[in-house]
């Protein structure tokens, strides 16, 4: 298969982050400031729109599926941002093995897929294993926020999150203008579908 040249910088950091074991994102391509993760990042329209407002911050998407990978990357390139970056990967891969613990000042899961059969369940990004893999990648006083439009996906999140240890559940006001908004979430707010939000705060050190 040949590649893109952007699907082989992706690949190159792919095989950086693997050889480096747990990284530390923002060390790992020279930034000094925080890091924050988007899961399922889709076409990238959060991650652009939220890298373009907070210069100061890295944003880094990380996404399954191929050709949204390479969406999201040509976004990226096009708005020509140097704290953007985007992953071709599981992100349960991502969590477990590579990010470094204490590393990440958020991570955004906006509108998973809700994998509504129940023998599909084992399939949704946010598992008990997900729960304990944010509460050891976040910073304490980093959050987790959680956005989606399907009532039982977000109630078996809830419940997850609120078992894991280390996570106490905030207020999130997602309708906030100057929140950048997933593709998604443009869609089914014109669509006036309910959109049920939450924010989970890591503790520790005082928080
Ligand atoms: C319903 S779409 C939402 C996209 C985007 N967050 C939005 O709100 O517009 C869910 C996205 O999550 C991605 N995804 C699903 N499972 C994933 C996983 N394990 N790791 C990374 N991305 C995943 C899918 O490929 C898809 O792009």
């Amino acid at each position: 298969m040949k590649l893109a040249p952007r699907e082989l910088d992706a690949v190159q950091l792919l095989l950086d982050t693997a050889a480096a074991g747990r990284v530390d994102l923002a060390r790992h391509v020279g930034r000094a400031g925080p890091v924050e993760l988007e899961i399922g990042c889709g076409k990238g329209e959060f991650l652009v729109a939220a890298a373009a407002r907070w210069p100061g911050t890295l944003f880094v998407g990380v996404e399954i599926a191929r050709k949204y990978f390479l969406k999201t990357a040509a976004r990226i390139h096009r708005a020509g941002l140097e704290n953007a970056r985007v992953l071709w990967m599981d992100s349960a891969l991502l969590l477990d093995r590579w990010i470094a613990p204490v590393s990440l000042r958020a991570v955004h899961v906006y509108f998973p897929d809700p994998w509504p059969k129940r023998r599909h369940h084992k399939r949704r990004v946010v598992s008990p294993r997900f729960a304990a893999a944010v509460a050891r990648t976040l910073r304490p006083g980093g959050s987790l926020y959680l956005l989606t439009d399907d009532a039982p996906v977000f109630a078996a999140a809830c419940e997850v999150l609120g078992q894991a240890g280390g996570l106490a559940p905030q207020t999130f006001d997602a309708g906030a203008p100057s929140r950048p908004r997933t593709g998604y979430e443009e869609k089914w707010r014109r669509e006036g579908r309910t959109i049920f939000a939450a924010r989970w705060l890591r503790r520790g050190h005082g928080v």
